[in-house]
Formats: C-alpha cells, sequence, structure tokens
C-alpha cells in the first residue's frame, strides 16, 4: 500500500504537535498517511516547499512565519483564505495548481461551539490582536452571526485595517464589526478570544477584567504555559478559561479533511494530547 507524505512546515517546526495530532488521525480512520515535519531556512519557504511537493508530497500544512507567503502559492484559494490573506494548509493538486485554504478560523469557531458548547450566534465577541493569528480567524467568526465583535489592538490602525476588509462579509451576515484600541474595548463580553503574542511576551492580560462577566468564554490561542497566566486571570475574574489546544486539534481534522476526504473524530485526539501535555509539563525538567 502507498503511504502519502504531508508535513508541516515552518521555523521553528520542532515542538509542532501536528505529526502526533495527523498520526493519531491517520490510524483511527486507516489512511495510509506519513505526516513530518518541514523546516524551512527563513528565506527559502518557497523551494524548500515546491522540493517537498516535487518528491510527491500531498500537501502540507503551514505554520509561522509563512502563513502569508503560502497564500501567495496559492493557484486557488479558498474565501476563508482571501479573507484572511493567509493560509495554513496547502493542497498539491495535480492538476490547477496547487490548494491555499486557511482551516484556523473554523477549527476556533468548533472548539468554541462543539467542545466548550458556547453558542456564537447572537453573541458579543472580543477579539484581541491583529496579526496573523486573529486575521485568520475573523472570517469564520463572523460567518457564525454573532451579534457584535469587537477587534482590539494595540496598534489600532491594524485593527482598522483587519476591519474594513472584513466589512462586507460582517455585513452579510448581519454583525456588527468594530476596530478599538486596548483602553475601552468595551465590557462584559459572552466570548474573548486572545490572538495576541502578549501571552508569549510574559507581559500579562493588556486589558483589564471588564472585559469578562461572570461565565465568560475566555479562550487564549496560546497552549500549555504559555497560556496558564491568561487562565489563571481569567479564572481569577469569574470567567471559563480555554486554552488554544482544542482549536489546534479541529484546525487539524479541517486539514485531514480537505486533503483525505474524511473528517476524523477529534474528541479522543484531544483528550490524549491532553493526556500528553500534562504529563510533559508534570515532570521536572
Ligand atoms: P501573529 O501573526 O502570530 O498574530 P504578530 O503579527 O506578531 O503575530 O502579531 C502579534 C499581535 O500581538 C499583535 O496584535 C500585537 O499588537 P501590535 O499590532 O500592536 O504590535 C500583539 N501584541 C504583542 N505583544 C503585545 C503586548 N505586550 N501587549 C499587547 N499586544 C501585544
Amino acid at each position: 500500500m502507498s503511504v502519502d507524505r504531508y508535513a508541516v512546515a515552518g521555523n521553528p517546526v520542532t515542538h509542532s504537535r501536528s505529526p502526533a495530532i495527523h498520526a493519531l488521525f491517520a490510524k483511527q480512520t486507516d489512511q495510509a498517511v506519513d505526516y513530518g515535519r518541514l523546516h524551512c531556512e527563513l528565506d527559502a519557504f518557497k523551494p524548500t516547499v515546491q522540493a517537498f511537493a516535487a518528491a510527491g508530497a500531498k500537501g502540507c500544512n503551514v505554520t509561522v512565519p509563512f502563513k502569508f507567503e503560502a497564500f501567495e502559492l496559492g493557484a486557488r484559494r479558498t474565501e476563508r483564505a482571501e479573507l484572511a490573506q493567509a493560509a495554513n494548509t496547502l493542497r498539491f493538486d495535480a492538476d490547477g495548481g496547487w490548494l491555499a485554504d486557511n482551516t484556523d478560523g473554523v477549527g476556533l469557531v468548533r472548539d468554541i461551539t462543539v467542545n466548550a458548547g458556547v453558542p456564537l450566534k447572537g453573541a458579543r465577541v472580543l477579539l484581541l490582536g491583529a496579526g496573523g493569528a486573529s486575521a485568520g480567524v475573523l472570517g469564520p467568526l463572523l460567518a457564525e452571526g454573532p451579534a457584535e465583535v469587537v477587534l482590539a489592538n494595540r496598534t489600532v490602525e491594524k485593527a482598522e485595517a483587519i476591519v474594513q476588509r472584513h466589512a462586507a462579509w460582517a455585513a452579510r451576515h448581519g454583525v456588527q464589526l468594530r476596530a478599538s484600541g486596548l483602553a475601552q474595548p468595551g465590557t462584559a463580553f459572552d466570548v474573548f478570544i486572545n490572538g495576541t503574542a502578549a501571552s508569549l511576551a510574559g507581559s500579562g492580560v493588556p486589558v483589564g477584567p471588564e472585559v469578562l462577566r461572570p461565565g465568560t468564554l475566555a479562550l487564549d490561542m496560546m497552549y500549555g504555559p504559555a497560556a496558564q497566566p491568561f487562565l489563571d486571570w481569567a479564572t481569577a475574574h469569574g470567567a471559563t478559561g480555554r486554552d488554544g489546544l482544542g482549536m489546534l486539534v479541529e484546525q487539524a481534522a479541517e486539514a485531514f479533511a480537505l486533503w483525505r476526504g474524511v473528517r476524523p473524530q477529534t474528541a479522543p485526539v484531544l483528550q490524549a494530547l491532553r493526556a500528553q501535555l500534562a504529563a510533559e509539563y508534570a515532570t521536572p525538567r
């Protein structure tokens, strides 16, 4: 039986959980898939991925900092990739060139609505950050039909540019979408999503707790120790904290479905990954 090759392309990729996730998907769905890591030098994303495809690979996921370049490489692009202007998934189609997709947003939406069981329809949502992470998820978030989405960022001009790009999409889905700085983004949101790198920088949550109400779903796209200060902050203010592990598994499932035509069950994979992470971080280093 021939095995189809895929990989996660990025820099760094050493610590990526994607190979483990896709190995579990492949086993569960009985698909002959070999999913590895593709380290790309910062100035050599395109030739590295082209060589991977030329060697017979079927597709790749793309992570930091190459999602914008990956989008550019798509001969065809999905609507959600167009909105994000970034791609996290490439499918190397033999005819018609490569398909560029972005599964981050739908992964986040599924994690919120299915795994966490929190409806987005009619909700008031605060999305923090205006980098690639936030831009990548805004389109699918709006498509769920929340009442209001505030995109708040330290540099407000960046949030304004993204809001402008999504204005017609927001109107089509009946959502009030606006940009804001960090000083007064609004209060008592139903869902608060942190898509900034503030957790990584260790600089704490850059907005005040008034953005929360008791029971707000407060989700950081990070996971592991990087997400802990945010989760502690959320809990201390009566919100329900959630890390980005569910989003990670869900975006992977969407990519797997795009490549293989089979949708894997995510719940057992998320459970296995959580257990693995808990064991790793419990081990003194
Ligand atoms: P990515 O593509 O992973 O989202 P990025 O493009 O570097 O990364 O964007 C990082 C985001 O985190 C930006 O929204 C950034 O705010 P600015 O646009 O004002 O730079 C935000 N960010 C990073 N560190 C922050 C901090 N200490 N406080 C507030 N926002 C921060």
